[in-house]
């Protein structure tokens, strides 16, 4: 009875908050706010700022129920990141990236001396070692203030007693089910029997349940030790993984110092490596700072060369650069972010024409949409942006038999091998090359930004490399063109990414006229489908309200607040 009425309640509840305005309007709220990809999992954290819970609380049941609601992305067998700005403006980030397991090594991709694309993606090899569940505990122990069990039993109740499959999940799902059939526990966790759920079903995940409660009565323990660890080397013995228990037990999340930037006199916080995205997000704003963007013209073709330059050269030195800073030692991050290194960018880029990326140096691996980003503020106006992720959609598509979640396959953003550099996108550059321990490069860049001490807006997207410029163009599409956080989301997205050198615009998201006069100043032009899904806070300063902007790229995705 307690347990239909609790999905009920969710339910009705979800469908109260839900209510867009028209336009491009943002939903709005005073008390608090969640926005995710999943109105379920958003209801379910915003019920824990009601019940005076904060920001960290929050965030820590809406990332557990988006893993029973969002299977695609939400997760407890993958990694993320957490930037959080306290009201007081003291900001922390916490560092759950997976990590390599023992027996990982630079040429682990390797099969009799070439490169194995399924070994290194599709594999029980491809998984690294879980960090969302250290992850959340650690933010949750140092800023939490609820306890533990409450904020993980709403997600044990989505589990065991199910929810209702959207037409979204469904179709998902369904593209997915020949992707399960390679695995028992998959195929029966994600299908009726072999049949693909329907819109309308009740999706019952019960071994989840059991490993969700193992996590709400012993903390990290219950997923780090004991039945859930046992589960996990079990699959992964009889199935050439590498993980052990030991792996497991060693696991640990990291709290680390953020990156630190400014924009037109806007504060930045974004995540430091072994996340890429605080860096070039950074690096970006401080070329663009230098030209009036308001004054070109949102989508001229002027500013987006100008971005899409900005772009090109932050790509370059985040592949040179970036990694794990516990073992790459000589990142210059402090010059990267700083901004005469960003005056030097700015006069190698010409107003009026492309720059080349270098064709001796590689291009890139193609990479899914499929990671998960929400925002979350509370009463007192803390904030948690949150991305986490399992890499592919339903990650390795690996559910653990008995334990029924998903493992990630992010072991796949370790470069290819060494100097396994090619034109058709392999990468072997050193920074990034596996090793025992090491957590593989991330371009999750979920962002803080502050004005004049107070909070400002918190983003954040899914979408592989492309998330960090749709961060980027969240960001300057409210601070430098006054849009709200709906038409923020709204508005069409760019990506560049220095190699292949080309810039990917939205479909229907700019005029043909600027795309011309893109072409002619020699930029090559993709066009292409959705790029990432932002779920956005702006907080009106003035009016002392959250304004959200829910991504309708994605389905399910919803704001959730009072
Ligand atoms: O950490 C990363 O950068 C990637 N593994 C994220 C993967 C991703 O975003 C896929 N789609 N959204």
């Amino acid at each position: 009875m307690m347990r239909r009425s609790f999905v009920l309640l969710v339910a009705a509840l979800v469908v109260s908050s839900l209510t867009l305005q028209a336009g491009s309007a943002p939903v709005r709220a005073r008390t608090g706010m969640v926005v995710s990809q999943s109105d379920i999992a958003s209801e379910v954290g915003w019920q824990v700022i009601r019940g005076g819970g904060n920001a960290i609380d929050a965030a820590v049941a809406t990332a557990f129920a988006l893993a029973v609601t969002h299977p695609t992305a939400g997760n407890i067998g993958g990694g993320g990141f957490i930037v959080y700005r306290a009201a007081n403006g003291q900001a922390t980030s916490f560092d759950f990236r997976e990590a390599a397991p023992a027996g990982s090594n630079a040429e682990m991709w390797l099969k009799d001396g070439k490169y194995d694309f399924d070994l290194h993606h599709n594999s029980h090899r491809s998984v690294g070692v879980p960090g969302t569940v250290a992850g959340l505990h650690m933010a949750w122990k140092e800023l939490g203030s609820k306890p533990w069990k409450d904020l993980v039993t709403p997600a044990v109740t989505l589990a065991r007693d199910g929810f209702e499959v959207s037409h979204g999940l469904a179709r998902s799902l369904a593209g997915t089910l020949d992707e399960f059939q390679k695995y028992p526990a998959s195929l029966a966790q994600f299908s009726k029997n072999g049949k693909p759920y329907e819109a309308g079903d009740i999706l019952k995940q019960p071994d989840l349940a059991r490993t969700l409660q193992r996590i709400a009565d012993q903390g990290p323990a219950g997923f780090y030790e004991g039945e859930t660890a046992a589960l996990i080397e079990k699959d992964m013995k009889a199935n050439g993984g590498l993980i052990t228990r030991e792996d497991l037990k060693k696991y640990q999340a990291k709290k680390r110092e953020v990156i630190k930037g400014t924009y037109r006199g806007y504060e930045i916080i974004g995540m430091p490596p072994p996340s890429s995205g605080g860096i070039a997000v950074t690096q970006m704003l401080n070329v663009l700072e230098g030209y009036d963007l308001k004054a070109n013209g949102y989508g001229s073709a002027q500013n987006l060369h100008l971005i899409a330059e900005s772009m090109r050269r932050a790509f370059a030195d985040r592949a040179q650069y970036l990694g794990d800073p516990d073992f790459v030692m000589n990142m210059p991050v402090a010059r990267l972010i700083s901004k005469e290194y960003a005056d030097t960018l700015r006069k190698s880029i010409n107003p009026n024409k492309a720059s080349k990326s270098s064709p001796t140096t590689f291009t890139w691996p193609t990479e899914s949409q499929e990671t998960t980003h929400f925002s979350v503020v509370d009463a007192n106006r803390n904030a948690v942006s949150l991305t986490y992720t399992l890499e592919y959609g339903y990650g390795s598509r690996i559910v653990v038999p008995g334990a029924g979640f998903l493992l990630n396959n992010e072991m796949g953003d370790f470069n290819a091998g060494p100097g396994l550099t090619t034109e058709q996108g392999l990468i072997g550059t050193p920074p990034n090359l596996a090793q025992v321990g090491k957590r593989m490069l991330s371009s999750m860049s979920p962002t803080i930004v502050a004005k004049d001490g107070q909070l400002f807006m918190v983003t954040g997207s899914p979408g592989g490399r492309t998330i960090i410029n749709t961060v980027l163009m969240t960001i300057l599409n409210v601070v430098d063109f006054g849009m709200n956080a709906q038409e923020a989301v709204d508005a069409g997205r760019i990506h560049h990414q220095w190699l292949p050198d080309r810039i990917s615009m939205e479909r229907f998201g700019f005029s043909a006229d600027a795309m011309k006069t893109l072409q002619g100043m020699g930029h090559t032009i993709s066009e292409g489908g959705n790029q990432g899904v932002a779920e956005v806070i702006v907080f009106n300063q003035k009016d002392n309200m959250l304004e959200g902007g829910v991504d309708r790229r994605a389905p399910d995705g919803g704001a959730a607040g009072k």
